[in-house]
Protein backbone atom coordinates (compact mmCIF):
# COMPACT_ATOMS: atom_id res chain seq x y z
CA UNK A 1 0.00 0.00 0.00
CA UNK A 2 1.31 3.36 -0.85
CA UNK A 3 2.29 5.93 2.07
CA UNK A 4 4.75 8.84 2.28
CA UNK A 5 7.11 8.53 5.35
CA UNK A 6 7.85 12.37 5.45
CA UNK A 7 8.60 11.98 9.05
CA UNK A 8 4.94 12.17 9.92
CA UNK A 9 4.16 8.95 11.13
CA UNK A 10 5.18 9.89 14.73
CA UNK A 11 2.02 10.47 16.46
CA UNK A 12 3.01 13.03 19.01
CA UNK A 13 3.38 15.26 15.32
CA UNK A 14 0.00 13.89 13.51
CA UNK A 15 -2.04 13.78 16.53
CA UNK A 16 -2.82 17.84 16.41
CA UNK A 17 -3.65 17.52 12.93
CA UNK A 18 -5.81 14.42 13.92
CA UNK A 19 -7.62 17.15 16.13
CA UNK A 20 -8.00 19.99 13.90
CA UNK A 21 -9.27 17.57 11.73
CA UNK A 22 -12.28 16.48 14.03
CA UNK A 23 -13.09 19.85 15.13
CA UNK A 24 -13.46 21.27 11.30
CA UNK A 25 -15.68 17.92 10.02
CA UNK A 26 -17.65 18.37 12.85
CA UNK A 27 -18.83 21.77 12.63
CA UNK A 28 -18.73 21.93 9.15
CA UNK A 29 -20.85 18.80 8.70
CA UNK A 30 -23.30 21.00 11.01
CA UNK A 31 -23.27 23.82 8.56
CA UNK A 32 -23.26 22.05 5.43
CA UNK A 33 -26.26 19.78 6.41
CA UNK A 34 -27.92 23.45 7.49
CA UNK A 35 -26.81 25.21 4.14
CA UNK A 36 -27.89 22.20 1.98
CA UNK A 37 -31.28 22.57 3.58
CA UNK A 38 -32.52 25.16 1.15
CA UNK A 39 -30.94 23.92 -2.11
CA UNK A 40 -33.78 22.89 -4.68
CA UNK A 41 -34.54 18.87 -3.84
CA UNK A 42 -32.93 17.74 -6.99
CA UNK A 43 -29.80 19.16 -6.06
CA UNK A 44 -30.49 18.38 -2.82
CA UNK A 45 -30.92 14.81 -3.20
CA UNK A 46 -27.50 14.81 -5.65
CA UNK A 47 -25.61 16.34 -2.93
CA UNK A 48 -26.99 14.65 0.10
CA UNK A 49 -26.05 11.69 -1.77
CA UNK A 50 -22.39 12.61 -2.74
CA UNK A 51 -22.20 13.46 0.78
CA UNK A 52 -23.22 10.05 2.16
CA UNK A 53 -26.13 11.82 4.25
CA UNK A 54 -29.14 9.31 2.56
CA UNK A 55 -29.14 6.75 -0.33
CA UNK A 56 -30.19 7.59 -4.27
CA UNK A 57 -33.79 7.37 -3.11
CA UNK A 58 -33.21 9.74 0.32
CA UNK A 59 -33.30 7.63 2.15
CA UNK A 60 -31.02 7.98 5.57
CA UNK A 61 -27.47 6.56 5.13
CA UNK A 62 -24.12 7.29 6.76
CA UNK A 63 -21.56 6.43 4.29
CA UNK A 64 -18.04 7.68 4.71
CA UNK A 65 -17.55 11.09 4.52
CA UNK A 66 -14.73 13.48 2.68
CA UNK A 67 -11.76 14.08 5.09
CA UNK A 68 -12.76 17.87 4.84
CA UNK A 69 -9.03 19.12 4.83
CA UNK A 70 -9.82 21.97 3.51
CA UNK A 71 -12.22 23.39 6.10
CA UNK A 72 -9.41 22.15 8.34
CA UNK A 73 -7.23 24.53 6.58
CA UNK A 74 -9.14 27.47 7.22
CA UNK A 75 -9.58 26.59 10.65
CA UNK A 76 -5.90 25.86 11.49
CA UNK A 77 -5.16 29.71 9.64
CA UNK A 78 -8.04 31.49 11.01
CA UNK A 79 -6.39 30.21 14.12
CA UNK A 80 -3.21 30.89 13.64
CA UNK A 81 -3.77 34.55 13.33
CA UNK A 82 -5.92 34.74 16.38
CA UNK A 83 -9.00 33.72 14.84
CA UNK A 84 -11.87 31.88 16.54
CA UNK A 85 -13.83 29.12 15.41
CA UNK A 86 -17.05 30.64 14.23
CA UNK A 87 -15.95 33.88 12.43
CA UNK A 88 -13.94 30.76 10.31
CA UNK A 89 -16.49 28.07 9.66
CA UNK A 90 -18.41 30.00 6.73
CA UNK A 91 -15.10 29.83 5.19
CA UNK A 92 -14.88 26.31 6.25
CA UNK A 93 -18.08 25.26 4.70
CA UNK A 94 -17.83 27.43 1.42
CA UNK A 95 -14.58 25.86 0.52
CA UNK A 96 -15.93 22.49 1.09
CA UNK A 97 -18.98 23.26 -1.30
CA UNK A 98 -16.52 24.30 -3.70
CA UNK A 99 -14.52 21.07 -3.62
CA UNK A 100 -17.08 19.07 -3.56
CA UNK A 101 -19.04 20.66 -6.69
CA UNK A 102 -15.30 19.92 -8.40
CA UNK A 103 -15.60 16.27 -7.24
CA UNK A 104 -19.06 15.63 -8.75
CA UNK A 105 -17.53 17.32 -12.23
CA UNK A 106 -14.39 15.87 -11.36
CA UNK A 107 -15.85 12.25 -11.68
CA UNK A 108 -17.71 12.93 -14.88
CA UNK A 109 -14.53 14.55 -16.73
CA UNK A 110 -12.79 11.49 -15.60
CA UNK A 111 -15.53 8.65 -16.21
CA UNK A 112 -15.06 7.16 -12.67
CA UNK A 113 -17.82 5.55 -11.25
CA UNK A 114 -16.26 5.03 -7.52
CA UNK A 115 -15.37 7.84 -5.00
CA UNK A 116 -15.25 7.38 -1.08
CA UNK A 117 -16.43 4.08 -1.42
CA UNK A 118 -19.70 4.65 -3.19
CA UNK A 119 -20.85 5.09 -6.79
CA UNK A 120 -20.67 8.81 -8.19
CA UNK A 121 -23.07 11.09 -8.87
CA UNK A 122 -23.36 10.53 -12.54
CA UNK A 123 -22.92 6.79 -12.54
CA UNK A 124 -26.37 6.83 -10.41
CA UNK A 125 -28.34 9.64 -11.77
CA UNK A 126 -26.71 10.60 -15.06
CA UNK A 127 -24.46 13.09 -15.96
CA UNK A 128 -26.87 16.05 -16.57
CA UNK A 129 -27.76 15.27 -12.89
CA UNK A 130 -24.16 15.49 -11.71
CA UNK A 131 -23.82 19.01 -13.96
CA UNK A 132 -26.52 20.57 -12.12
CA UNK A 133 -25.87 19.08 -9.02
CA UNK A 134 -22.25 20.09 -9.01
CA UNK A 135 -23.34 23.57 -10.43
CA UNK A 136 -25.87 24.19 -7.33
CA UNK A 137 -23.06 23.51 -4.55
CA UNK A 138 -20.98 25.95 -6.52
CA UNK A 139 -22.70 28.94 -6.56
CA UNK A 140 -24.32 28.03 -2.54
CA UNK A 141 -20.56 28.51 -1.78
CA UNK A 142 -20.97 31.91 -2.69
CA UNK A 143 -24.10 32.04 -1.06
CA UNK A 144 -23.06 30.88 1.72
CA UNK A 145 -20.13 32.92 2.37
CA UNK A 146 -21.94 36.51 1.01
CA UNK A 147 -24.98 35.74 3.97
CA UNK A 148 -22.51 34.64 6.51
CA UNK A 149 -20.07 37.77 5.97
CA UNK A 150 -22.53 40.25 5.20
CA UNK A 151 -20.66 44.01 6.02
CA UNK A 152 -17.04 41.84 5.06
CA UNK A 153 -17.82 38.82 2.80
CA UNK A 154 -17.36 40.82 -0.64
CA UNK A 155 -13.70 40.27 -1.14
CA UNK A 156 -13.79 36.98 0.19
CA UNK A 157 -16.14 36.16 -2.24
CA UNK A 158 -14.33 37.74 -4.80
CA UNK A 159 -11.26 35.29 -4.16
CA UNK A 160 -13.23 32.67 -3.82
CA UNK A 161 -14.50 32.94 -7.42
CA UNK A 162 -11.15 34.05 -8.70
CA UNK A 163 -9.65 30.62 -7.39
CA UNK A 164 -12.79 28.38 -9.11
CA UNK A 165 -11.22 29.80 -12.63
CA UNK A 166 -7.95 28.83 -11.41
CA UNK A 167 -9.43 25.36 -10.51
CA UNK A 168 -11.03 25.15 -13.56
CA UNK A 169 -8.31 26.51 -15.85
CA UNK A 170 -6.03 23.75 -14.07
CA UNK A 171 -8.88 20.93 -15.19
CA UNK A 172 -8.83 21.86 -18.61
CA UNK A 173 -4.94 21.28 -18.49
CA UNK A 174 -4.97 18.11 -16.96
CA UNK A 175 -7.62 17.00 -19.21
CA UNK A 176 -5.79 18.48 -22.38
CA UNK A 177 -2.32 16.44 -21.21
CA UNK A 178 -4.31 13.06 -22.02
CA UNK A 179 -3.88 13.86 -25.57
CA UNK A 180 -0.78 14.67 -25.74
CA UNK A 181 2.80 12.66 -25.45
CA UNK A 182 5.13 14.98 -23.94
CA UNK A 183 4.27 17.14 -20.43
CA UNK A 184 6.97 18.84 -18.34
CA UNK A 185 7.41 18.73 -14.89
CA UNK A 186 6.62 22.37 -14.92
CA UNK A 187 3.60 22.01 -16.76
CA UNK A 188 2.49 19.22 -14.70
CA UNK A 189 3.05 21.73 -11.29
CA UNK A 190 0.71 24.33 -13.11
CA UNK A 191 -1.81 21.77 -13.88
CA UNK A 192 -1.65 20.65 -9.69
CA UNK A 193 -1.22 23.92 -8.53
CA UNK A 194 -4.24 25.08 -10.25
CA UNK A 195 -6.37 22.17 -10.08
CA UNK A 196 -5.75 21.39 -6.11
CA UNK A 197 -3.42 23.86 -4.48
CA UNK A 198 -5.65 26.96 -5.81
CA UNK A 199 -8.56 25.93 -3.62
CA UNK A 200 -6.04 24.96 -0.38
CA UNK A 201 -4.82 28.10 -1.15
CA UNK A 202 -7.73 30.01 -1.17
CA UNK A 203 -8.89 27.90 2.48
CA UNK A 204 -5.78 29.08 3.89
CA UNK A 205 -6.10 32.93 3.41
CA UNK A 206 -10.07 33.12 3.51
CA UNK A 207 -9.82 31.44 7.11
CA UNK A 208 -6.88 33.51 8.00
CA UNK A 209 -9.18 36.80 6.17
CA UNK A 210 -12.44 35.73 7.80
CA UNK A 211 -10.35 36.44 10.99
CA UNK A 212 -9.33 39.54 10.90
CA UNK A 213 -5.75 38.93 9.11
CA UNK A 214 -3.87 41.35 7.27
CA UNK A 215 -3.05 40.45 3.62
CA UNK A 216 0.68 40.20 3.92
CA UNK A 217 0.35 37.26 6.15
CA UNK A 218 -3.01 36.07 4.49
CA UNK A 219 -1.03 35.62 1.15
CA UNK A 220 2.00 33.60 2.92
CA UNK A 221 -0.90 31.72 4.31
CA UNK A 222 -2.62 31.52 0.52
CA UNK A 223 0.91 30.01 -0.51
CA UNK A 224 1.56 26.90 1.65
CA UNK A 225 -1.88 25.70 1.06
CA UNK A 226 -1.00 25.77 -2.80
CA UNK A 227 2.13 24.11 -2.17
CA UNK A 228 0.90 21.93 0.04
CA UNK A 229 -1.98 21.13 -2.31
CA UNK A 230 0.72 20.25 -5.02
CA UNK A 231 2.81 18.03 -2.19
CA UNK A 232 -1.54 16.57 -1.89
CA UNK A 233 -1.51 16.06 -5.82
CA UNK A 234 1.31 14.09 -5.94
CA UNK A 235 0.34 12.00 -3.06
CA UNK A 236 -2.79 11.49 -4.42
CA UNK A 237 -1.32 10.31 -8.03
CA UNK A 238 1.02 7.66 -6.40
CA UNK A 239 -2.66 6.43 -4.55
CA UNK A 240 -3.99 6.25 -7.77
CA UNK A 241 -1.24 3.98 -8.90
CA UNK A 242 -0.20 2.23 -6.04
CA UNK A 243 -2.96 2.42 -3.27
CA UNK A 244 -5.50 0.16 -2.32
CA UNK A 245 -9.07 0.52 -3.62
CA UNK A 246 -10.68 -0.72 -0.75
CA UNK A 247 -8.92 2.08 1.04
CA UNK A 248 -8.56 4.85 -1.14
CA UNK A 249 -12.71 4.52 -2.02
CA UNK A 250 -11.55 5.59 -5.64
CA UNK A 251 -10.33 3.10 -8.68
CA UNK A 252 -6.44 2.30 -8.63
CA UNK A 253 -4.71 2.69 -12.02
CA UNK A 254 -7.80 4.83 -14.13
CA UNK A 255 -5.14 7.49 -14.36
CA UNK A 256 -2.79 4.88 -16.15
CA UNK A 257 -6.18 3.60 -17.96
CA UNK A 258 -7.02 7.35 -19.22
CA UNK A 259 -3.06 7.95 -20.17
CA UNK A 260 -3.32 10.66 -17.32
CA UNK A 261 0.19 12.79 -17.41
CA UNK A 262 0.50 12.22 -13.34
CA UNK A 263 3.45 13.05 -11.70
CA UNK A 264 4.83 9.62 -11.07
CA UNK A 265 3.75 8.48 -14.92
CA UNK A 266 5.88 11.50 -16.33
CA UNK A 267 9.18 11.14 -13.63
CA UNK A 268 9.26 7.55 -15.08
CA UNK A 269 8.82 8.85 -18.91
CA UNK A 270 11.55 10.99 -18.76
CA UNK A 271 14.05 8.90 -16.30
CA UNK A 272 14.86 7.21 -19.73
CA UNK A 273 15.98 3.18 -19.89
CA UNK A 274 14.51 -0.10 -20.76
CA UNK A 275 11.42 0.60 -18.32
CA UNK A 276 10.46 4.29 -19.55
CA UNK A 277 10.86 2.89 -23.24
CA UNK A 278 8.01 0.16 -22.70
CA UNK A 279 6.01 2.63 -20.81
CA UNK A 280 6.05 5.59 -23.54
CA UNK A 281 4.85 2.85 -26.13
CA UNK A 282 2.29 1.69 -23.64
CA UNK A 283 0.89 5.37 -23.68
CA UNK A 284 1.31 5.68 -27.07
CA UNK A 285 -1.39 2.79 -27.62
CA UNK A 286 -4.09 3.70 -29.57
CA UNK A 287 -6.70 0.79 -27.92
CA UNK A 288 -7.67 0.73 -24.52
CA UNK A 289 -5.43 -0.80 -22.28
CA UNK A 290 -6.81 -3.95 -20.07
CA UNK A 291 -6.79 -4.71 -16.55
CA UNK A 292 -3.20 -6.72 -16.99
CA UNK A 293 -1.51 -3.70 -18.91
CA UNK A 294 -2.47 -1.58 -16.53
CA UNK A 295 -1.16 -3.30 -13.44
CA UNK A 296 2.16 -4.06 -15.78
CA UNK A 297 2.13 0.03 -16.42
CA UNK A 298 2.33 0.85 -12.57
CA UNK A 299 4.86 -1.79 -12.32
CA UNK A 300 7.13 0.42 -15.28
CA UNK A 301 6.23 3.54 -13.32
CA UNK A 302 7.74 1.61 -10.20
CA UNK A 303 10.76 0.08 -12.30
CA UNK A 304 11.37 3.42 -13.84
CA UNK A 305 12.25 5.03 -10.63
CA UNK A 306 8.60 6.94 -10.96
CA UNK A 307 7.25 6.17 -7.47
CA UNK A 308 10.67 7.16 -5.94
CA UNK A 309 11.55 10.52 -7.49
CA UNK A 310 7.13 11.39 -6.91
CA UNK A 311 7.32 10.74 -3.16
CA UNK A 312 10.61 13.15 -3.71
CA UNK A 313 8.92 15.75 -5.52
CA UNK A 314 6.36 15.61 -2.61
CA UNK A 315 8.59 16.01 0.01
CA UNK A 316 10.08 19.12 -1.56
CA UNK A 317 6.96 20.23 -2.08
CA UNK A 318 5.90 19.63 1.58
CA UNK A 319 9.03 21.49 2.87
CA UNK A 320 8.24 24.52 0.62
CA UNK A 321 4.79 24.82 2.15
CA UNK A 322 6.12 24.65 5.33
CA UNK A 323 8.65 27.82 4.63
CA UNK A 324 5.68 29.80 3.56
CA UNK A 325 3.81 28.54 6.67
CA UNK A 326 6.72 30.25 9.19
CA UNK A 327 6.65 33.09 6.80
CA UNK A 328 3.20 34.06 8.09
CA UNK A 329 4.45 33.76 11.45
CA UNK A 330 1.90 31.75 13.50
CA UNK A 331 0.70 31.51 16.83
CA UNK A 332 3.02 28.08 18.11
CA UNK A 333 -0.48 26.12 18.89
CA UNK A 334 -2.38 26.36 15.90
CA UNK A 335 1.28 25.90 13.96
CA UNK A 336 1.38 22.09 15.33
CA UNK A 337 -2.24 21.60 14.84
CA UNK A 338 -1.41 22.69 10.55
CA UNK A 339 2.02 20.89 10.76
CA UNK A 340 0.31 18.21 11.95
CA UNK A 341 -2.15 18.07 9.27
CA UNK A 342 0.24 19.23 6.52
CA UNK A 343 2.20 15.88 7.62
CA UNK A 344 -1.05 13.80 7.85
CA UNK A 345 -2.06 14.77 4.03
CA UNK A 346 1.43 13.72 2.00
CA UNK A 347 1.29 10.59 4.63
CA UNK A 348 -1.87 8.82 4.23
CA UNK A 349 -3.35 5.58 2.71
CA UNK A 350 -6.40 7.40 1.52
C1 LIG B 1 -9.59 14.59 -3.66
O1 LIG B 1 -9.53 15.40 -2.53
C2 LIG B 1 -9.32 15.40 -4.87
C3 LIG B 1 -7.95 15.90 -4.96
C4 LIG B 1 -7.65 17.15 -4.92
C5 LIG B 1 -6.85 14.98 -5.15
P1 LIG B 1 -9.73 14.82 -1.07
O2 LIG B 1 -8.88 13.62 -0.89
O3 LIG B 1 -9.55 15.93 -0.11
O4 LIG B 1 -11.26 14.36 -1.11
P2 LIG B 1 -12.26 13.95 0.06
O5 LIG B 1 -13.16 15.15 0.26
O6 LIG B 1 -11.46 13.63 1.29
O7 LIG B 1 -13.01 12.77 -0.46
C1 LIG C 1 -8.38 16.47 -8.37
O1 LIG C 1 -8.64 15.74 -9.47
C2 LIG C 1 -8.77 17.93 -8.55
C3 LIG C 1 -10.19 18.24 -8.61
C4 LIG C 1 -11.16 17.39 -8.40
C5 LIG C 1 -10.53 19.63 -8.92
P1 LIG C 1 -8.19 14.20 -9.60
O2 LIG C 1 -8.98 13.63 -10.70
O3 LIG C 1 -6.71 14.13 -9.67
O4 LIG C 1 -8.63 13.61 -8.18
P2 LIG C 1 -9.36 12.26 -7.81
O5 LIG C 1 -8.27 11.23 -7.69
O6 LIG C 1 -10.38 11.94 -8.83
O7 LIG C 1 -9.96 12.52 -6.45
MG1 LIG D 1 -10.55 12.32 -10.75
MG1 LIG E 1 -9.43 14.63 -12.52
Amino acid sequence: METLDLGGTDPRVQRPGERLLSRARRSVDEALREFTGDLPPGAKLWSGFHFGWWDERGRPDSARPGKALRPALALGCGESVGGAAPDIVPVGAAVELVHNFSLIHDDVIDGDRTRRDRPTVWSIFGVPAALLGGDALLVHACAVLARALPERGMPLVRRLCGTVQELIEGQAMDLAFEARDEVSPEEYTAMALGKTGSLMGAACALGALAAGSERPRADHLDRFGRALGLAFQITDDLLGLFGDARVTGKPVGADLARRKKTYPVLAALTAGGPAAAELAELYARPEPLTGDQVAHGARLVERAGGRDLAREAARDALEQAFGHLDAAEPLPGPRRDLAGLALMMTDRSH
